[in-house]
């Protein structure tokens, strides 16, 4: 009878010190765009954290100086097996929600993609070029720009096209100084799409400054000091973009020809450190990050 009590005591023991770690884990966890949450949230994650702590230590004060019974063994085992399917379970929830939410986001860019022919994939093509270029930063650089919510704003950079008028998109020649000044209201148009969800707060300045430039007469004239980093990121990515993807207007240009052109654009439009850092990138990376379909 003891072996079967001191084994569940044991077992329980190990059970419930793994899930506080992988809570602690969970906890300590970086937030990203879609794990953000008040700070009231904060709060109880850790208020749980501490209580499950306590009763570990509960756990173990029985088991070294009480004389568990059976019944007392099994409420032990009990609930550390509680602990571990209750927090599986929301970890389950929470990933089911990342990927609704991600879901959600690729619904919405192809509905921009499908209304212009000539965005097809660049969204996408964006997000992947901004991560090469993120994990290729030194870390000091990355700190302060959780990576998730770096790939969901790259992503959803352009979502404000879906305001712009197709005749203005779709257009064969170049655009007017009225149709220039629509088309230059896109990316308040991200931010005001993107507004009403109050876990996207972070990234709505990342989007909303991705045209500006370095020499500050990008689309809102913001100074170099006040663009966003990670806004600046995303201007090196959808530069590349750009210029390497086929267009109605314009054929498709390599890869060394877009890295010549950005690097005469460098301190101008781009930043000039961040664009050391891409041209410093293997071809095949960036090459690699071309998304299926995409001609270029
Ligand atoms: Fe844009």
């Amino acid at each position: 009878m003891n072996l079967i009590i001191y084994g569940m005591i044991i077992c329980g023991i190990v059970i419930m010190a793994t899930n506080i770690y992988r809570f602690y884990r969970y906890v300590k966890g970086s937030k990203d765009v879609f794990s953000a949450g008040s700070k009231k949230k904060g709060v109880w994650e850790y208020a749980a954290l501490s209580l499950l702590i306590f009763f570990f230590i509960g756990y173990i004060l029985v088991a070294i100086l009480g004389k568990p019974d059976l019944v007392i063994a099994g409420i032990l085992f009990g609930g550390s097996i509680f602990v571990a399917l209750v927090l599986s379970l929301l970890f389950y929830l929470t990933a089911t929600i990342k990927e609704n939410a991600l879901n959600i986001a690729e619904t919405l860019i192809s509905v921009v993609d499908a209304r212009d022919p000539n965005l097809r994939g660049h969204s996408r093509y964006v997000q992947n070029v901004t991560m090469a270029l993120y994990d290729h930063l030194p870390q000091e650089k990355k700190e302060g720009i959780n990576r998730v919510s770096l790939e969901f704003g790259a992503l959803m950079h352009d979502v404000g096209k879906l305001g712009i008028p197709e005749e203005i998109l779709n257009k064969p020649g170049p655009l007017d100084d009225q149709e220039w000044a629509i088309m230059k209201n896109h990316p308040r148009l991200s931010r005001k799409i993107m507004q009403p969800l109050k876990s996207l707060q972070e990234i709505l300045p990342w989007v909303e400054f991705h045209h500006e430039r370095i020499d500050g007469k990008g689309y809102y004239g913001l100074k170099e000091q006040d663009i966003p980093y990670a806004s600046k990121i995303i201007a090196v990515a959808d530069t590349y973009s750009a210029i390497t993807m086929k267009r109605s207007y314009k054929p498709s240009r390599s890869y060394e020809e877009a890295i010549e052109v950005m690097k005469e654009a460098s301190g101008t439009q781009l930043d000039k450190e961040l664009m050391e850092v891409f041209s410093g990138i293997p071809k095949e990376d960036l090459l690699s990050c071309v998304p299926e379909g995409v001609e270029v």
